[in-house]
């Protein structure tokens, strides 16, 4: 993980408000002192995520997610934490320390996407220099501008062209190879993975080039299209081609039309369909899913009418059904026999295409159709039978209009009653009691507890911190917070915690910071005190005991004699 000064996080994070950066993202409702919503990181009807500006953090008591405004980001934008940190700085008027930010960064992932970029530089000039390949961008009609926008290169017809061009430096050929950009061969020797294809970059969310998928120019040659493997930097699974061109072009994205091939999207493009996003030689997962949602409301499938299609079709619908929140709706499109989204477009133009997409089967249609296809409705068995098919699937849906109006659905094709959704979630889910200790809590623990919620409440120590000699569980982590807040008191408690965002302590200061603590801050502040001052006691007790012990076992010498009488004597004066 990138190491940037604890101080600048804080500062960061005194600078951010956690209310404004989720409220963007999340609908919030005033609940009280805090805010509350449905939680982004799970599926649920009752609002059980709850962001505090006080504290400064989230947290669901549903799924346990929890966090600052830079742990909320990494988990919702999918942002590295570097990343995370940029972007709340740019908010903020910060800058990110360069040097820090650079010298700490993975300086091996670092050089790995300037090490793709070079590669993918490297195609684009050889597509200029190639006759043969400019000729087959021209015959398959793929215009100059989108050449340029999608960064469309040719890797030439050799085992070495790029390892010659790029890989002199060791260090730059051992980056390549790790980005996948080489083969080798039986006796370790290393040669060009792309020879005589058609290079078409794909981009992560932030415009960098992390893998590449070539077709063959030559139809001889297989496979028809050879994508990298996965590297460090690329996992198919997660990645959909074109989706940085769509937001690049877009200032919003009402839609994204999946589909199958490079050449699809860019073809689409080039008509003036900017919203189409390839996955990359993979079924859709629900990685895909999540982020075709996160990106845009409506969601357009496209493939192949045929049975393989069909097929994955479905695959992409059981990786939608989950994510089906209100506010988003998925189509199917069954392309004719023969054609794809590239040759149909060349054919029937933007409006032909543009018009097979309104008449696209939405997802409730393409689910009936295929659960009804083997049943017969006209008996009662039938029914039975769809209504225990459909079953598991309408489960997954999350609580909603949609998920209604899919059982109403079932309910209308079986003649059987709507399953009733599930009850209503009490009030306040019942896991945020769990959190409240049932015994009294030890000393520590309530220190911890309100040091951990008003962070302010360290200014009134000072020391020696005597307790910290105590032999008790969780004494160093008291010890540990009081020096720390001594130093930064204006600390909230959600940058309190970042502060131990690798740390196993973490968990148990999330829950401490959760619990509900009655009273005035007045009243607080003297409870902590209180309980600091008796532990600073239980330090000369303990001292006692062991002195007793050492007496009982005729090992004390006369300084401990001394220390033990003077000791006695003090707590007789108490
Ligand atoms: P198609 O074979 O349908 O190709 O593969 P296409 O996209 O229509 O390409 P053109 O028009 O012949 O150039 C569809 C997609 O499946 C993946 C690629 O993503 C391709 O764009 N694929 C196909 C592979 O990954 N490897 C292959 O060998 C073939
Ligand atoms: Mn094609």
């Amino acid at each position: 993980m990138a190491r940037i000064p604890d101080a600048f996080i804080d500062e960061l994070l005194a600078r951010t408000d956690i209310v404004e950066v989720i409220g963007a993202r999340v609908p919030l409702k005033r609940q009280g002192k805090e805010y509350a919503a449905r939680c982004p990181f799970h599926d649920e009807r009752s609002a059980s995520f709850t962001v505090s500006p006080t504290k400064q953090f989230y947290h669901c008591f549903g799924c346990g997610a929890h966090g600052t405004a830079l742990g909320f980001l990494m988990q919702y934008e999918r942002l590295e934490f570097l990343d995370a940190v940029e972007e709340l700085a740019r908010r903020a008027g910060m800058e990110v320390p360069r040097d820090t930010a650079q010298r700490h960064a993975n300086p091996e992932t670092r050089d790995l996407y300037g090490a793709m970029e070079a590669a993918a530089s490297f195609f684009r000039s050889q597509l200029l220099r190639s006759d043969k390949a400019r000729a087959y961008v021209e015959r398959r009609g793929i215009a100059p501008e989108i050449v340029e926008r999608y960064a469309i290169g040719y890797a030439p017809d050799s085992y070495s062209a790029l390892r010659e061009a790029l890989g002199s430096d060791p260090r730059r050929l051992h980056l390549l190879e790790r980005g996948g950009l080489f083969s080798k061969n039986d006796k370790g020797h290393l040669y060009d993975k792309f020879r005589d294809r058609l290079m078409f970059p794909i981009h992560d969310r932030r415009g960098r080039v992390i893998a590449f998928g070539g077709r063959v120019i030559d139809p001889e040659d297989a496979p028809k299209y050879l994508n990298s493997p996965e590297t460090p930097l690329f996992h198919k699974g997660r990645e959909l081609y074109g989706l940085w061109q769509a937001r690049q072009t877009n200032p919003t994205l009402a839609r994204l039309i999946v589909v199958e091939g490079y050449m699809d999207v860019v073809a689409l493009a080039q008509y003036g369909v900017t919203q189409a996003v390839a996955t990359l030689g993979t079924a859709t997962t629900a990685d895909h899913a999540e982020l075709l949602f996160r990106n845009a409301p409506d969601v357009y499938f496209c493939f192949d009418g045929d049975r393989a299609g069909r097929s994955a079709a479905w695959k992409a619908l059981e990786s939608v059904l989950p994510r089906m929140k209100d506010g988003r709706q998925a189509f199917f499109l069954f392309l004719p026999e023969g054609e794809d989204p590239d040759s149909l477009i060349r054919k029937e133009g933007v409006d032909g295409f543009e018009e097979r997409l309104r008449t696209a089967t939405p997802l409730s249609e393409f689910f009936y159709t295929s659960l009804t296809a083997a049943v017969n409705l006209a008996t009662l068995d039938g029914k039975a039978r769809l209504a225990e098919r459909c079953k598991p699937y309408l489960a997954q849906i999350p609580d909603g209009a949609f998920a209604d109006l899919m059982r109403q659905r079932l309910a209308e094709l079986t003649g059987l009653a709507a399953t009733p959704a599930a009850p209503p979630p009490p009030a306040r889910p019942p896991t945020r009691r769990a959190f409240t200790p049932s015994q009294k809590p030890s000393l520590v623990r309530t220190a911890i507890t309100h040091l951990v919620q008003h962070p302010g409440f360290a200014r009134d120590l000072h020391p020696p911190y005597r307790f910290a000699q105590l032999r008790q569980p969780g004494i160093d982590l008291l010890a540990e917070l009081v020096v720390l807040l001594r130093e930064r008191p204006e600390l909230s408690t959600g940058a309190l915690l970042e502060h131990f965002a690798d740390r196993p302590e973490q968990a148990v200061l999330q829950k401490l910071a959760l619990l509900d603590l009655p009273g005035e801050t007045r009243d607080l502040r003297a409870e902590f005190l209180d309980a600091i001052a008796q532990l600073d006691r239980l330090v000369i007790q303990q001292r006692l005991e062991e002195l007793q012990q050492q007496q009982r076992e005729g090992g004390l010498d006369e300084a401990g004699k001394q220390e033990l009488r003077a000791l006695l004597q003090a707590r007789l004066q108490r």
